[in-house]
């Protein structure tokens, strides 16, 4: 990617292309700030070589997490702020998050309350939190058996968004992060779904054109509503039964990705929204069709064990299960809500 895009978020932007371009003229205007460089123990030997020579005339240091969802908490806090504090940051220090979603939003959480506040720019290294974790704000870390339990809405300085990163990126995580994808395109970007549906690897794509048009649907969404009051909860399409899928796989002996849930979501809520909003026939057999020609297919549906499970949704209201569906292919409506009790009622077999 030569080009290098500027997307305006709330405050920051994100910038699309040839991130270590735009990591130097970052870096040149925090000229006399220290840096302190957040890796897991992947990216540190899979991205951090692509991105060290931005830092040679520089002091920084450079601190390591274990990777992995399980380490996204209270613990690896304990251990960035101490590293900083052993670094002596001060308060016009600057933090770079290099990773996936987990250090993005560990990072981004540990930078906004150590001494109050400190500025922090993400590179993002999977296509999960490039299209995703980019915008939003969202920053946290898990607590118990929940999941992003503790956290705040923090804005970053920068977003340096460059998909070389895939390059080392495991198939199964870039399939992962596709599911996102293919969530924007079907909640609000019909016209994207031809390019998207004729995809049948996700070896060798251009990933730059996707990139910008799924990032722009969820900065409309996102700057609409910030707070997810409204619109925002669009983005939750596939996320009720995935989120219920993806808990029920937890414990068991193929735990499945978060979007790998979320395809199985999508592909049962597209039925719910047939016999729901009258989606059309034929727009739900492509969606599953093709789906399943990424995914494979989806777990089979057992309403009695994700029941429970949706029954803690946060998006509830009214004692009823709250979902995000599809009016047709880029149309979609939020707030739909369902007594658990009629669930049963849906048919969920194609
Ligand atoms: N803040 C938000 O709005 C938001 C949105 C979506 C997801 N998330 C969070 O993001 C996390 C999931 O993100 P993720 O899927 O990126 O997970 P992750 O950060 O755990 O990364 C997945 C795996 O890929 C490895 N990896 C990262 N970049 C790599 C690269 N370039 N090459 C090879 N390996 C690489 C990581 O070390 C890890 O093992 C979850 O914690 C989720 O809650 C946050």
């Amino acid at each position: 990617m030569d080009k290098i895009e500027e997307i305006e978020v709330s405050g920051y932007s994100l910038f699309l292309g040839d991130m270590k371009h735009s990591l130097a003229q970052l870096l040149s205007q925090y000229a006399g700030a220290q840096l302190f460089i957040l890796t897991d123990s992947n990216t540190l030997h899979l991205a951090w070589p692509l991105i060290q020579s931005c830092f040679q005339d520089r002091l920084y240091t450079l601190a390591t997490i274990p990777a992995g969802e399980p380490h996204k908490n209270l613990k690896s806090c304990e251990l960035v702020w101490a590293q900083m504090t052993d670094a002596k940051l001060d308060r016009h220090a600057l933090m770079i998050n290099l990773g996936g979603g987990m250090i993005g939003d560990l990072g981004g959480f540990c930078a906004s309350t150590y001494k109050r506040g400190i500025d922090f720019v993400q590179i993002p290294t999977t296509l999960l939190s490039q299209v995703d974790a980019s915008i939003g704000g969202k920053l946290g870390i898990d607590f118990r058996d929940f999941k992003n339990h503790i956290g705040v809405f923090q804005f970053p300085r920068a977003v340096l968004i460059d998909p070389i990163f895939f390059d080392t990126l495991p198939y199964k995580e870039l399939r992962s992060g596709y599911a996102e994808v293919i969530k924007h395109t079907l909640i609000a970007d019909g016209d994207l779904w031809p390019t998207i549906s004729n995809l049948q690897t996700l070896d060798g794509v251009d990933w730059a054109g996707i990139l910008r048009k799924s990032l722009e649907v969820k900065r409309k969404i996102v700057l609409e509503d910030p707070y997810e009051k409204s619109r925002r909860k669009l983005l939750n399409f596939g996320h009720t039964i995935g989120h219920a899928i993806e808990s029920q796989y937890l414990q068991s002996d193929s735990p499945l990705l978060h979007g790998e849930a979320i395809a199985a979501g999508m592909i049962y809520e597209s039925l719910l929204s047939v016999q729901i909003l009258g989606l059309d026939q034929t727009s739900c057999q492509s969606i599953i069709r093709y789906i399943e020609s990424i995914y494979g297919p989806p777990p089979p549906l057992d309403l009695a064990a994700t029941i429970p499970i949706m029954r803690q949704d946060k998006k509830n209201q009214a004692g009823k299960i709250s979902f995000s569906l599809l009016e047709s292919i880029g149309q979609s409506k939020w707030d739909i809500l369902i007594d658990e009790s009629e669930l049963a009622n849906y048919n969920f077999i194609y």
